[in-house]
């Protein structure tokens, strides 16, 4: 607890400039997120400690977690009700739920055929298997694009088949595909291969989201952590982010 203590002291709001965290896991009980109400709160707290302003959350929608978005959209609006009645101007804004696409050969969300959840200005955010790299379906994302969605891979550092010079990465750019990191890869939260990844992505000029992925409290501690590197300081005074347009 003392630790706690001296930790928040030193707490710096260095993703003030982002405004909006546009990914998260932090939908009570719901796939591999936060699994109750105060951990939600816990967790969203922090994330205003570090200065996010507003926040969408992202709930998974992959073949692990079959989630329905009729239910995901009900299950954040009891969650929007219960958070207003707290009246807790430790909390940030909690905008509106969308989700995080996943894209692999167990599942995909078909355009214009299925309902999605996007975040505003129909902006999807998209995430392949860490696993699977034969897989890679920019067909259906030029689909996507063509009924006018706008496509974000979350976490593109992350996918160890892929480089920042891979033809996949190339391709997904020439299509007009935006780039999400997390900000907890920058801070070695998933290992060095993805926190390398995450500070050339953003020194190559290809990243336009940031993300902190939140799902429990210890990441909601490591983005405490993430907030309080130097490097990651530098690096959002030197680059900005279309997070506050969202
Ligand atoms: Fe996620």
């Amino acid at each position: 607890m003392i630790f706690d203590f001296l930790t928040n002291k030193k707490q710096s709001r260095t993703f003030a400039p982002l405004v909006t965290d546009m990914h998260c896991h932090l939908l009570p009980g719901v796939d591999d997120g936060s699994s109750n109400m105060q951990e939600t709160i816990e967790c969203l707290k922090a994330l205003a400690s570090v200065g996010f302003q507003k926040v969408f959350l992202t709930p998974h929608f992959q073949a692990n977690y079959p989630n329905v978005e009729e239910d995901i959209q009900k299950r954040f609006d009891a969650l929007k009700k219960q958070i207003t009645s707290l009246n807790d101007n430790a909390l940030p804004e909690v905008v509106a739920v969308s989700g995080e696409y996943r894209f692999d050969p167990r599942f995909a969300r078909r355009p214009g055929i299925d309902n999605v959840l996007p975040l505003p200005g129909k902006k999807l955010l998209c995430e392949f298997s860490l696993h699977y790299n034969d897989y890679m379906p920019i067909d259906i994302f030029s689909e996507y694009i063509k009924l006018g969605y706008t496509l974000i891979l979350a976490h593109p550092e992350r996918y160890p088949y892929l480089g920042i010079h891979s033809d996949e990465i190339v391709k997904m750019k020439e299509i007009g595909i935006k780039f999400q990191i997390n900000v907890l890869s920058l801070n070695g939260f998933y290992g060095e291969s993805a926190q390398r990844k995450g500070f050339e992505y953003i020194e190559s000029g290809m990243v336009e989201y940031l993300g902190t992925d939140t799902h429990n409290m210890r990441y909601a501690n490591a983005l405490k952590e993430t907030a309080n590197n130097k490097s990651v300081q530098k690096i959002m005074k030197s680059h900005t982010f279309l997070n506050d347009k969202l």
